[in-house]
C-alpha cells in the first residue's frame, strides 16, 4: 500500500459503501466475552446507539450484525469496521493532516492499537483487560478522520472514545480534550462500567490506553526496575547485592509483562505466574523472559539451581499464582520479595483467574455463570493471601503492587488486615515511589520521536543522559540516588532492547530534569539534529497527575486522599498552560471509581512558543503535585517544595505549620 492510499484511507471515515466482514482472528489476544448485564430493552438501545455511526442504508445489515456481536461478545466492537492498513506508529508526515499536533495524535492513537503494541487489539484494548482506546471501530475511524482534517484553530472534543466533534479554539488551546469514564460519582460501581460500555456510553480508558501515551511495556520496565531496586534496598539493609536473591510474583500482560525485565535489569532472580499461554508466548517471543515452565515439579528444581548458583534469570510459570505460592511455601523455598500483578482493578471481567480452573473454563464461566465465577475468585483470593502470609511468617517482603490485590483480597475475606483496619503489607506507593519518588516530583517522563526513526531516538538518550549527568552534579543528596539510577537507566536503555512499536523511551525525572530535557529536545529538532517533532508526555500513574487512595496517594496520611482535587486541577492546569492534548479518567489501575487521574501530550515541534509553553506546563504538572503532597506533611515534598520556590520566582505555595502530637492529645484529654 502506498503512503497516499494510506492517507486516503485514514481521511475516508466511515466507508461510503458497506466494507466486507472481516473474520475472527483466532491468532491474536481477544477481550474475553463481557458479562451480560443489559436487560432486553438496553440492548435494543445499545444496538440503536451504535448505528447512530452509520447511514440509514447500512442498516439493515448492521442491525443485525451488532445484535450478534452484543449477544456473542457482551460488547458491540464492530470489527467490519477495522481498517485493513496496518495501524501502527509511523513517521508524523505519513499521517493524512493539516495540523502537525493532529498528526503527532493519530501516531500516538496508532502506536495504542498496534497488534504488537496492544493486548486485545481487534477489541481496541490496549492493556489492563479493560483499558480502552475507543469503544468501537467507527469512534477510531470518525476520530482519525477529524484528526486529518482538523486546523490549529480547532479543538477535538472526545468522550470515552465518541468523537463528539471539532470545534472552534485558538492555537494556543489543546487540539484534544479526551475525558474517560467520567460518570456521577454515584454510578460509579464496577457494574455500572459494565453497563454503560455495554451501552456503547462510556469506557474505562485506564491511564496511557485512552489517552493515546501507552509506549508498551518499556513505559513500565522502568518503574518497576526502580520498584525492585529499592524494595531491594529495604531488604538489603547493609546494601548487599540482589543475587541470589529471589522475587515471586504474578502476570506477563501489558505492564506485568515487565517485571521479569526489570527484574534482570536489578540483578535478581524472578519467578512470575501467568495463566494465559499467548500472554506467556509473547514474553518469552520478545526475549523478557528467560525460561517457561508449564510444570511445578520441574520449576522448583530450576529455581533452587538459580539460588544456589546466583544466577540473574527469569523464569516463567504458566499455570496459577496461586498454585506457585503454595508450592513455593511447601517446598520451603523462601521468596526475599513477592508481589502480584494480576488485574485485579477488573476482579470479575477477566483480571483475575481463580486456581483450579483452566483458563478457557474461566472464561467461559465469567460470562455463563457470573455468580459462581465471583464465588471462585473469593476462594482464590483467600487461598493467595493465605499462602502468602505463610511466606512473610518467614520473613518474605510483600507489597502490593497498585493492582487492587489487598483491596480486592479484603473484599473476598482474605486475611490481610490489621487490627486496625489497615492493611497488613503496604502498597508499593507507602513504601517505595511515594516517599522516595512521587514526594520529590520524580515520576514516569516519557517522549516519542515522530520520525518513528531509531536514529533519533538514540539522540533523544545521549540529549537526556548529558543533562542528567549535568543535574547530578549540582543535587542536594536527598536526590542523588534517584538520579543516578535515571542516569543508568538511560544509558543502558538503548542496550536493553525496550522498544516495542513507537520509538520511545521512558526516563524518571523531576520538574527541573523534565524541563531542562524538554528544553534541550526543542533545541535539537530546532536546529534540525533530531529530523522530526517529539512527543513528550508521561504516565498518568506521577506525582500530580493521580488521585487514587490506595495507589499513588497511598503515602497521603492528612485524610485527604479520597479527594481528587488535585488530578482534576492537574488537568485543567496544563490544558491552559500549553499542552496539545489532555485527558481526565475516572479508572485507571485500580478499577473504576477508584481513582481519577489526568494526563498530557505535547508535541515539541522546535519553535520558541513552544519552549516557554513546555516551560510553564512541565512545571505545573510536576509542581502542583509536589504541594499538595507538601500540604500533607509529607517531609520530603516539604523539601522539594521549599527548593522549588527558592529557585521559582512568582511560585508561592502554602505550607503547612506541624503541630505537636503530645499538645493535640493533650488537649483531647481536657475537651
Ligand atoms: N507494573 C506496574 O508498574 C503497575 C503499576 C500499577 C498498577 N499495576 C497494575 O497491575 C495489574 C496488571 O496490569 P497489566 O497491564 O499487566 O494487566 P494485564 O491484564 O495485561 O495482565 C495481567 C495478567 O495476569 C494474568 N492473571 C490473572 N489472574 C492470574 C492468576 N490467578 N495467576 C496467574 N496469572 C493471572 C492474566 O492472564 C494477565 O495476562 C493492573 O491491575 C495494573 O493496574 C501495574
Amino acid at each position: 500500500m502506498t503512503t497516499t492510499d494510506f492517507k486516503n484511507l485514514v481521511a475516508e471515515g466511515i466507508p461510503s459503501e458497506l466494507p466486507a466482514p472481516k473474520p475472527y482472528d483466532q491468532e491474536l489476544n481477544h477481550a474475553p466475552k463481557r458479562k451480560d448485564i443489559l436487560t432486553r430493552s438496553e440492548k435494543k438501545l445499545a444496538i440503536k446507539n451504535a448505528l447512530r455511526y452509520f447511514p440509514l442504508k447500512f442498516h439493515q445489515v448492521l442491525a443485525r450484525e451488532f445484535a450478534q456481536e452484543l449477544s456473542s461478545f457482551g460488547r458491540i466492537y464492530m470489527y467490519r469496521f477495522r481498517p485493513d492498513y496496518d495501524i501502527k506508529a509511523r513517521h508524523i508526515d505519513d499521517f493524512p493532516h493539516r495540523s502537525r499536533s493532529a498528526a503527532a495524535i493519530m501516531l500516538m492513537i496508532s502506536n495504542n492499537l498496534d497488534n504488537e503494541v496492544a493486548q486485545h487489539p481487534h477489541e481496541l484494548i490496549t492493556y489492563g483487560g479493560n483499558g480502552a482506546v475507543f469503544q468501537n471501530w467507527a469512534q477510531y475511524r470518525i476520530t482519525m478522520k477529524y484528526l486529518s482534517e482538523m486546523t490549529d484553530d480547532q479543538t477535538l472534543v472526545v468522550y470515552s472514545g465518541h468523537p463528539l466533534g471539532l470545534f472552534p479554539s485558538h492555537k494556543n488551546s489543546p487540539r484534544l480534550v479526551v475525558t474517560n469514564g467520567m460518570v456521577i460519582p454515584n454510578y460509579s460501581s464496577q457494574d455500572h462500567w459494565e453497563k454503560f460500555n455495554a451501552l456503547g456510553v462510556s469506557q474505562y480508558g485506564q491511564m496511557t490506553a485512552g489517552s493515546y501515551m501507552y509506549i508498551g511495556p518499556q513505559g513500565i520496565v522502568h518503574g518497576t526496575a526502580i520498584t525492585i531496586l529499592n524494595a531491594g534496598r529495604k531488604i538489603s539493609k547493609k546494601g548487599e547485592s540482589l543475587k541470589g536473591r529471589l522475587f515471586v510474583s504474578s502476570g506477563l500482560g501489558g505492564m506485568s509483562g515487565a517485571q521479569p525485565k526489570a527484574a534482570s535489569i536489578s540483578g535478581i532472580i524472578s519467578v512470575i505466574a501467568e495463566v494465559n499461554p499467548k500472554a506467556v508466548q509473547t514474553r518469552y517471543s520478545q526475549g523478557w523472559v528467560d525460561e517457561v515452565y508449564p510444570d511445578l515439579d520441574k520449576l522448583i528444581p530450576r529455581v533452587r539451581k538459580a539460588i544456589s548458583g546466583k544466577e540473574v534469570i527469569s523464569l516463567a510459570y504458566e499455570g496459577n499464582i496461586v498454585d506457585l505460592w503454595e508450592k513455593l511455601a511447601d517446598e520451603n523455598i523462601y521468596v526475599d520479595i513477592g508481589s502480584d500483578q494480576t488485574s485485579l482493578h477488573n476482579p470479575w471481567s477477566g483480571g483475575y483467574y481463580p486456581v483450579g480452573m483452566s483458563f478457557d473454563e474461566s472464561n467461559r464461566l465469567m460470562s455463563d455463570d457470573p455468580g459462581r465465577f465471583r464465588e471462585a475468585v473469593r476462594r482464590s483470593l483467600i487461598r493467595q493471601t493465605d499462602a502468602i502470609n505463610r511466606h512473610t511468617g518467614r520473613g518474605t517482603y510483600f507489597f502490593d503492587y497498585g493492582n487492587a490485590f489487598l483491596l480486592e483480597a479484603s473484599r473476598a475475606g482474605g486475611d490481610v488486615l490489621r487490627p486496625d483496619g489497615e492493611f497488613r503489607y503496604p502498597s508499593y506507593v507507602q513504601d517505595i515511589m511515594g516517599p522516595m519518588c512521587f514526594d520529590y516530583g520524580f515520576g514516569p517522563f516519557r517522549w516519542v520521536c515522530c520520525s518513528n526513526d531509531p536514529a533519533d531516538l538514540v539522540l533523544t538518550d545521549n540529549i537526556a543522559a548529558d543533562v542528567l549527568s549535568r543535574l547530578i552534579k549540582k543535587s542536594p543528596p536527598q536526590i542523588r540516588q534517584q538520579l543516578s539510577d535515571n542516569l543508568h537507566w538511560i544509558k543502558e536503555a538503548g542496550k536493553n532492547r525496550l522498544v516495542v512499536g513507537s520509538q520511545a523511551r521512558i526516563l524518571y525525572a523531576d520538574a527541573e530534569g523534565r524541563i531542562d530535557i524538554a528544553v534541550a529536545f526543542n533545541k535539537a529538532v530546532a536546529e534540525r539534529k533530531i529530523s522530526a517533532p517529539v512527543v513528550i508526555g508521561r504516565d498518568h500513574h506521577d506525582v500530580s497527575g493521580t488521585d487514587s487512595p490506595f495507589r499513588e496517594t497511598s503515602n497521603i496520611y492528612d485524610g485527604s486522599k479520597f479527594t481528587a482535587d488535585m488530578a482534576v486541577q492537574n488537568v485543567i492546569g496544563d490544558s491552559f498552560r500549553g499542552a496539545t492534548w489532555v485527558s481526565l479518567h475516572n479508572g485507571g489501575g485500580v478499577g473504576w471509581g477508584e481513582v481519577i487521574n489526568g494526563g498530557f501530550g505535547m508535541v515539541i515541534d522546535g519553535t520558541p512558543e513552544t519552549e516557554e509553553k513546555l516551560r510553564m506546563m512541565l512545571h505545573w504538572d510536576v509542581n502542583n503535585g509536589i504541594a499538595r503532597r507538601s500540604w500533607a506533611r509529607n517531609e520530603e515534598a516539604m523539601f522539594a517544595l521549599k527548593r522549588e520556590m527558592e529557585r521559582s520566582p512568582g511560585l508561592k505555595v502554602t505550607v503547612p505549620y506541624i503541630a505537636d502530637d503530645d499538645l493535640i492529645e493533650e488537649a483531647m484529654k481536657k475537651a
